[in-house]
């Protein structure tokens, strides 16, 4: 399968680190355009470093600053978007963090602030994203789709999270965002899916693979034995970008390693 994403225009939000910046490089390995959405003047250095290591694989790419919760500058970052490049092909809805605490110690900033950037910043760049598909119609040289969009959720949106009930609801939601939004567009063939990534080794999870005790406790939750990386993230969203996967809408897709098999009952029960 030899995929090449023949310079359709790819949006990552939260490119700038983790599971953003491996998913940006894929797309830009593979021919897109990438737009490396980073949220603030803090992350500009790494975003210039992805775009860097872009262009020094010969692939071509800009930055882009942009707070997914706010709505006013998710709507000038499509404007900047179709401004420079024409369009958007894929977006692929990535940002998103984790504010952890035990629920009876859970503040409301803490809960609506992961709220805000996971699942509100999901919805209005998922809604920029089709108005977008739907002003420009489909391109037969770019893409059999409308467009595309990936969801970049988690093996949390089906396994419960004690001490993180923030960002385990965020993700049950887009779960039903995904689906809805499957469902709502099929027929004008825009294809809207979920990656679901178990532990992949970024900042993210830090505390989980930081020490060998820590990465051997992991183990006990991954039965294929070993911590994702971003590519293995970045190779999904490849394909669910490309005419390869023409035929999926309404996925969820778990990347996890066998994190969702419930690694216990192998020898429990
Ligand atoms: C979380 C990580 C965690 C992984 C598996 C992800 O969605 O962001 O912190 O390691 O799920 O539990």
């Amino acid at each position: 399968m030899n995929i090449n994403l023949a310079k359709q225009v790819a949006l990552v939000t939260g490119a700038s680190s983790g599971i953003g910046a491996g998913v940006a490089r894929a797309m830009a390995a593979a021919g897109a355009r990438v737009v490396i959405n980073y949220p603030n003047e803090a992350a500009k250095e790494s975003a210039l470093s992805v775009l860097k290591d872009i262009h020094d694989g010969g692939g071509e790419g800009m930055i882009c600053s942009c707070d997914v919760s706010k709505e006013d500058q998710v709507i000038h970052m499509f404007k900047e978007v179709v401004e420079s490049y024409g369009t958007l092909d894929i977006l692929v809805n990535n940002a998103g963090l984790q504010r952890d605490a035990p629920f009876h110690d859970m503040t409301l900033d803490q809960w609506q602030f992961v709220i805000d950037v996971n699942l509100t910043g999901q919805f209005l760049c998922a809604r920029e994203a089709i108005r977008e598909f739907l002003r420009r119609g489909i391109v037969p040289e770019r893409s059999v789709a409308c467009g595309k969009i990936i969801h970049m959720s988690s093996v949390h949106e089906m396994i419960p999270w004690a001490g993180h009930a923030n960002y385990a609801a965020s993700k049950g939601a887009i779960r039903m965002l995904m689906q809805t939004l499957a469902q709502e567009y099929g027929d004008r063939k825009i294809r809207v899916n979920s990656i679901c990534p178990g532990a992949i080794q970024t900042p993210i999870n830090k505390s989980a693979w930081e020490t060998p005790q820590a990465l051997n406790n992991l183990m006990n939750l991954i039965p294929y034995n070993r911590i994702g990386q971003p590519t293995d993230i970045g190779n999904l969203a490849v394909f669910l970008a490309s005419d390869f996967s023409d035929y999926v809408t309404g996925a969820s897709i778990f990347i996890d390693g066998g994190m969702t098999v419930f690694e216990g009952f192998a020898t429990g029960g």
